[in-house]
């Protein structure tokens, strides 16, 4: 493959945006869409290529938006139709694609089909959701638990039954088992291609279709008590059930109808399992998310062997993805720290497959503290003692050094860090130094290098330290990437390859343009590109 027969989405890098915090343009301190369509421009300076943006239809936000009460509408906080239509049209016309994030296997339970469904027993629309009896004891009907803490079933006093919702109770789960749910969530797929959206991003893909006997899931032997309460428990009969893969491919179909576009899949499970979300044939979705980075130790040779897991795992014709954060994990900068944040982005950026950034990972943003009494997510008010509030990773865009971070001209929804540490966006554009400039060459520099872009890539060196690898594409230079993600000096010597060339891109620019033959050394916290000379 060369790298001009590469997809939109193959060659492209996705930004994640979770709109509540990207920017106000209303003054309400909750950003909008409006907001987004006047910060396209920064998009296209920083060089990325799709948007992701995290819910913005109508909804109670129990879940803030990832309940919804309207698949075809436009939440009144964040704009209106118009709106919507308008930031499509500027996205396209500065060649960013839109990514809307589709919400399939529940809605609110204010959403009318949940009305209708839990208003009589008899009503056509009851089987659109999971109801139960309960059992003889009046206990609900198998053991299953929600991700959001306590039982996964919610009595019902009017009807006598129990319903199942995977997360909250104001999240009650479709049944995917029934035909008419599947065209009805079809038909919303086609309201969002028929206007022109690019794509979805398929939460909780590999939650949407459940054992068809509700058998108990068998205790988790790992449990521990700092977990989420859901852990207590393998769920293996509530989830990654064969039949999903009948639906993802339904879903592919529509899509394939309309060209180029594309399906993302959100599936936290095992690679192996994970690589079954490609399809059979390539037919499901185009790019199961690989959330590898977001739980590994920090450990070189643990990340060099994942990656090598996740290339052999790989389909044939499976394209691979990466991510280093999103809105329901902490950021990669408190992670990692601020240190390592540059090497996270060189990983990012320069292994095979399509990268997606979260907003604010190319200032080096970091989690904020959220005081109890200001926590806004169920998760971690629902479990209050386990630190699992997904807050701080949610905090407002940081723009500017003005009060509100140039978010917003009143005091925002979720509180930002503390001012005189905040890094933000107009300085370091000032800066040609900064993160933000690091990303913008880095991102450039993937954008241009055929061997970044559709390499193979091979692994030539990992130790307790560093991790160093070659990216290489026929008719173009091979690139080697040597990163230490150690704070001391590391000291390499690549076996079985014969290494000269001339470094191409560092966190040290003053190693740029200088020879690297054979012996690298590299200080706590740096990495580089080289060029390697072609006759290697
Ligand atoms: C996904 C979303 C998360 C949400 C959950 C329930 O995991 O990413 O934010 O809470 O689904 O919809």
């Amino acid at each position: 493959m060369t790298h001009e027969q590469l997809l939109w989405w193959q060659s492209g890098i996705i930004y994640q945006i979770y709109p509540r915090s990207f920017q106000d343009s209303n003054g309400d301190g909750i950003g909008d869409l409006q907001g987004i369509i006047q910060r396209l421009d920064y998009l296209q300076w920083l060089g990325v290529t799709a948007i992701w943006i995290s819910p913005i239809y109508p909804s109670p936000m129990a879940d803030y938006g990832y309940d919804i009460s309207d698949y075809r509408g436009i939440h009144p906080l964040f704009g209106n139709m118009d709106d919507f239509d308008q930031l499509l049209q500027e996205a396209h016309n500065r060649g960013l694609r839109i990514i809307l994030d589709l919400v399939p296997n529940h809605t609110s339970n204010q959403h009318p089909w949940f009305l209708e469904s839990r208003s009589s027993k008899e009503n056509p629309k009851r089987d659109w959701y999971i109801w139960e009896d309960a059992r003889p004891d009046g206990t609900p009907p198998n053991n299953w638990l929600s991700v959001f803490g306590g039982p996964a079933w919610e009595w019902d006093e009017q009807t006598g039954q129990y319903y199942y919702h995977a997360f909250l109770t104001e999240q009650p789960d479709l049944n995917w088992r029934n035909p008419e749910v599947q065209q009805a969530m079809l038909d919303v797929m086609r309201f969002w291609l028929d206007k022109g959206v690019d794509g979805f991003r398929v939460d909780v893909m590999w939650h949407m279709v459940k054992d068809k006997e509700l058998r108990d899931n068998p205790v988790n032997p790992d449990y521990q008590v700092h977990m989420a309460t859901y852990e207590q428990l393998t769920p293996i009969y509530s989830t990654d059930q064969p039949e999903v893969h009948d639906l993802v491919q339904q879903m592919r179909a529509v899509l394939d109808s309309y060209g180029e576009r594309m399906m993302i899949g959100e599936i936290y499970l095992p690679i192996q399992k994970l690589m079954t979300y490609y399809g059979p044939d390539n037919n499901g979705a185009h790019l199961p998310f690989n959330f590898l980075l977001l739980s590994m130790p920090w450990d070189a040779q643990k990340i060099a062997s994942a990656i090598d897991e996740y290339e052999h795992a790989l389909p044939q014709r499976g394209w691979p993805n990466w991510v280093l954060g999103n809105h329901d994990q902490p950021r990669i900068t408190s992670r990692v720290g601020i240190e390592q944040a540059r090497i996270a982005a060189m990983l990012l950026l320069t292994l095979r497959g399509t990268p997606t950034i979260y907003y604010g990972e190319e200032i080096g943003m970091r989690d904020v503290p959220i005081p109890p009494d200001e926590v806004q997510d169920p998760q971690g008010l629902n479990m209050p003692d386990k630190n699992l509030s997904r807050d701080p990773a949610r905090t407002p865009m940081q723009w500017d050094g003005s009060e509100f971070a140039g978010f917003s001209a009143t005091r925002p929804w979720l509180r930002l860090g503390p001012q005189y540490k905040r890094p933000h966006v107009a300085a370091q554009k000032e800066d040609p130094h900064s993160q933000l400039h690091f990303y913008k060459k880095l991102i450039a520099l993937r954008q241009s290098q055929p061997a970044l872009l559709v390499g193979d890539y091979i692994q030539v060196h990992a130790d307790h330290q560093a991790l160093a690898y070659i990216r290489e594409a026929s008719g173009a230079p091979a690139l080697l990437v040597v990163l230490n993600l150690s704070h001391k000096p590391c000291y390499l010597a690549i076996q079985h390859r014969t290494i000269a060339g001339r470094v191409l891109f560092a966190t040290d620019e003053t190693l740029e343009g200088t020879a690297v033959v054979n012996r690298i050394q590299l200080g706590g916290d740096e990495g580089m590109i080289v060029e390697l000379d072609e006759d290697e």
